[in-house]
């Protein structure tokens, strides 16, 4: 396999990566891509950045832009006959300024370091919760499904909890939101959004009854503080954007978190030293988090279109090129990282390209930071003897690939 993936030609590299065998193990690929360059031309129109500054550098790039109404009309004709795309394109994740901006500007107002860090308590005692709930499940020896009974659980509780959704509600947000991620895979596979559509419709509706009921009766969560911002004028938010957005915060706000707790725990398994260290050393926590970033990124790529020629640290992309910005390749670019390979929790200064870059820089950042620096040395701690119980299983994604199941044995 190695040989063949050194003489690879990158249409061929890319044609592996998002076929299922690649998808399993697409950091092979990334380095075949590697060998022909940091940004590389895949074919006419379609360019990957797989070295850490040049996805850092595209980022930036404000004539490099996200896919929007205005860019999915030039490629899909017929991609607002998909509810998924139409509400996602609502949303800050594929805007540009100035509704980007502008947006941005009112949701960042949630997402204060203040604002984070006022909510670590309740973190604590939610992580506690759930893991008297593994406990419950698996303190007789029984095996425990980790990502259903605490990976899912505890971004949705937190997320849940600042938008002000009710506890018996997120019973079905995950299968809903599995499905709707789905459209955020890249539009290429535009066929298969059946599942996405009638997921989006139903938290469409779910969302737009709750802000119903927050016009009415104000609360002090940020559903209540978005309709607020959408009446007072200033920064105005359309009733579809106050939609897309709601359910861009759930699906971000924890399908991505989730994966990291579960990336975080199996590495623990994979590295049982510093898995011990994580137990007594709680300094060892943001270094810990941070190289789980780096190692395992929940979100491996995302993409950007040229609007004119650009040229990126010295690689010329014309007008229209599609760009994919390959994160996960990044976050192991030997030019940025020495033994790029390799999980080291002491690395310094690893600031990793897994939240993004520029102007689209994930707004969740600091709250997943605190869930996982929070939950795996709690975790970790509760249950010494905490054992993989037989093989995980992993998620057919590209962009958030992740684990479906991790059993363990909690002792
Ligand atoms: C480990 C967890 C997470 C990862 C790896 C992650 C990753 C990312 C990445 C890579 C982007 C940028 C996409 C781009 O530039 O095209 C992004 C944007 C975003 N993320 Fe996260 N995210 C995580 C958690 C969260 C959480 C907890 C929330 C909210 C509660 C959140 C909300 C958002 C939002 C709203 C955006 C869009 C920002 C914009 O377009 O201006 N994310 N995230």
């Amino acid at each position: 396999m190695t040989e063949h993936v050194m003489t690879m030609h990158p249409r061929e590299a890319m044609a592996a990566l998002v076929a299922p065998e690649g998808r399993r193990d697409p950091y092979a690929l990334y380095d075949a891509l590697r060998e022909h360059g940091n940004l590389v031309r895949i074919k006419p129109g379609l360019m990957a950045a797989v070295g850490y500054a040049e996805c850092s550098r595209a980022l930036r790039e404000p004539r490099l832009l996200v896919q929007d109404a205005k860019s999915h009309d030039l490629l899909y004709p017929d991609w607002r006959s998909h509810s998924s795309l139409r509400r996602f394109t609502d949303s800050v994740l594929y805007s540009n300024p100035p509704d980007h901006s502008r947006m941005r500007r009112v949701m960042s107002r949630a997402f204060t370091p203040r604002r984070v860090a006022e909510l670590e308590p309740a973190i604590v005692r939610m992580t506690d919760r759930l893991l008297d709930h593994l406990a419950e499940l698996g303190s007789d020896g029984t095996p425990v499904e980790f990502m259903a009974e605490f990976a899912y659980r505890l971004p949705v509780a937190v997320i849940g909890e600042m938008l002000g959704v009710a506890d018996d509600e997120r019973v079905w947000f995950r299968a809903a939101v599995e499905d709707v991620t789905v459209a955020l895979e890249g539009i290429s596979g535009i066929a298969r959004l059946d599942a996405a559509d009638r997921a989006m419709d139903e938290l469409a509706s779910y969302f737009a009854r709750l802000i119903g009921q927050r016009r009415r009766h104000p609360a002090d969560d940020l559903v209540s503080a978005l309709v607020a911002s959408h009446e007072t004028g200033g920064e105005r938010f359309s009733h579809d954007e106050l939609v897309g957005n709601l359910v861009l915060l759930l699906a971000a706000g924890f399908d991505t978190t989730t994966h990291l707790l579960g990336h975080g725990l199996q590495l623990a398994f994979e590295n049982p030293a510093q898995a011990a260290r994580l137990r007594t050393e709680p300094a060892l926590a943001a270094g810990y988090v941070e190289e789980t970033l780096r190692f395992a990124a929940p979100v491996h790529a995302t993409s950007r279109f040229a609007e004119a020629d650009v040229d990126v640290l010295g690689t010329p992309v014309p007008a229209g090129t599609k760009v994919l910005v390959l994160l996960a390749a990044g976050n192991r670019d030997p030019l940025r990282y020495p033994s790029p390979h390799l999980f080291d929790p002491d690395r310094p200064d690893t600031q990793p390209l897994s939240f993004g870059a520029g102007a689209h820089f994930c707004l969740g950042a600091p709250l997943a930071r605190l869930e996982a620096r929070i939950a795996l040395p709690r975790l970790l701690r509760r249950f010494p003897r905490l054992a993989p119980a037989g093989a995980a299983t992993y998620r057919d994604r590209l962009i958030v690939p992740g684990h479906e199941r991790l059993p363990v044995t909690v002792g």
